[in-house]
This record gives structure tokens, C-alpha cells and sequence, in this order.
């Protein structure tokens, strides 16, 4: 399996403190069945984790699981916030932030907690244009979202990918998001899910999550998911 949104990095943002608990989450993400994860720490006006930084720190967790015989490979990304719309066009000219995908066609675009960035359709235009898809991580936890599924569908309608977290499925964020959760799926709102991991409690539990989806939708939505994380990862 593959998990496109995890903070396993050690000491970057509010993911794991330390190599070791790095090491343990991997094992956790191994022994459920993945294989394959992208390390997305946060960019945002709290966590400015620069591309360099999430390279060697890549590279330090990739050598690590080697030495350890642990068969997962890690890549490098990131969860960039939409703090506003000069915060994203800044850094992306300044090239500051990881895209996703060996072709670097996705971005992981988050909203902030506190309301709806207005600017969002005129973001993910830009985005579009330039032919990277915005993925929207966790839209269930978001309460303007739970309000007014319209403005997401809105931006599904435009292009964006939805990324549901298995937690939320799981009720462990709120009844609120597990509900929104279920919602997206039933209608067919959801396009992947991942873990947001970001240590051995809050841990990668993929399986768990399709599981769910193939309880609520059936094995073939299930695979509709894998197909479509294997072309994000590829692509
Ligand atoms: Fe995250």
C-alpha cells in the first residue's frame, strides 16, 4: 500500500521527535501492509520546513530503515498550508515547497483551521494551469467544509482530489468527521485516503481505512483508491 500523507520525519514539525520513534512508525507502516510513503511535514507559517531540510532528513530516515530491514521506501513531499494567497504564490516561485510524485504533478494544499481561504478556486487555477492537481487533505475535519459541502464540491467540480484520513473514518478526530467521512464516500466525494500519521499513537493504519471504504462502497471503490494512489506516486 501506499500512504501519500504521513509526518514521519524526526524533530521537523509536530510529526515524531526523534530517529528512533521515525524508525518505530515505520515498522508500524510496514507491518500493516505499506510499502511505499510519502513524508509530508508541514510548510506553513508555524512550521517552515524548506525543501533542503526535508532532503537530508529523507535521506537519514531512508538509511536508517535500511540498516533496520525495513522494506518501505520514503519519499519526499509536503503539506503545504493555504495560510493565504501570497504565502503560496511566494513560495511556490521561490520553489520552497516539495510537490508530489515522481513528476511532481500533485500538491497536498491544506486549509487553515480557522475558515475557508477565499482565494482557494483562484489558487487551484493557477495550480490547474500549470498541470498540477491539487489534493485537498482531510476536508472532514474542516467545519466550513462539514457546513458547506458545496464549497468542496465546488473545487472537486474544478479539479482538486479529496483526501479522506483514516482516523476520521475511524471516529478518533471527532463524530462530526467520522460522519462527514462516511458522507464522502457514499457520495462518491472521496478519491483516496491516507494516514496523516505523525506518531506511534496517531499512527499509520491504512488498512484500517480500506477496510472501511470497502465496508461503505465495496472492493472496487477500494481499488479505484489504489489505482489512483499508485498514479499519484508514479505521475
Ligand atoms: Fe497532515
Amino acid at each position: 500500500m501506499i500512504d501519500i500523507h504521513c509526518h514521519i520525519l524526526p524533530g521537523i514539525d509536530d510529526g515524531p521527535p526523534d530517529i528512533r520513534e521515525s524508525i518505530e512508525m515505520a515498522q508500524i507502516a510496514y507491518d500493516d501492509g505499506i510499502r511505499h510513503i510519502i513524508a509530508t511535514p508541514h510548510f506553513s507559517a508555524d512550521h517552515y520546513t524548506h525543501r533542503q531540510r526535508v532532503r537530508d532528513k529523507v535521506d537519514e530516515l531512508q538509511n536508517q530503515l535500511h540498516l533496520h530491514n525495513i522494506d518501505v521506501t520514503i519519499y519526499a513531499g509536503h503539506e503545504v498550508r493555504l495560510e493565504n494567497a501570497d504565502f503560496i504564490k511566494e513560495h511556490t516561485l521561490s520553489e520552497n515547497f516539495f510537490y508530489l510524485g515522481a513528476a511532481c504533478k500533485f500538491i497536498l494544499l491544506e486549509q487553515v483551521w480557522e475558515g475557508y481561504c477565499k482565494e482557494t478556486p483562484e489558487i487551484v487555477e493557477s495550480f490547474l494551469k500549470r498541470g498540477i492537481r491539487p489534493i485537498i487533505p482531510h476536508p472532514e475535519r474542516h467545519f466550513f467544509f462539514r457546513d458547506h459541502p458545496q464549497l468542496l464540491v465546488n473545487l472537486i467540480d474544478q479539479g482538486c482530489l479529496t483526501q479522506v484520513s483514516v482516523d476520521s473514518l475511524l471516529g478518533k478526530n471527532s463524530e462530526e468527521a467520522r460522519s462527514f467521512s462516511h458522507w464522502l464516500i457514499e457520495n462518491d466525494y472521496m478519491h483516496v485516503i491516507a494516514t496523516d500519521a505523525h506518531n506511534v499513537r496517531r499512527k499509520p493504519n491504512l488498512s484500517e481505512g480500506f477496510r472501511i471504504v470497502t465496508e461503505i462502497a465495496g472492493e472496487e471503490r477500494a481499488d479505484e483508491i489504489r489505482w489512483r494512489l499508485e498514479q499519484i506516486i508514479m505521475s
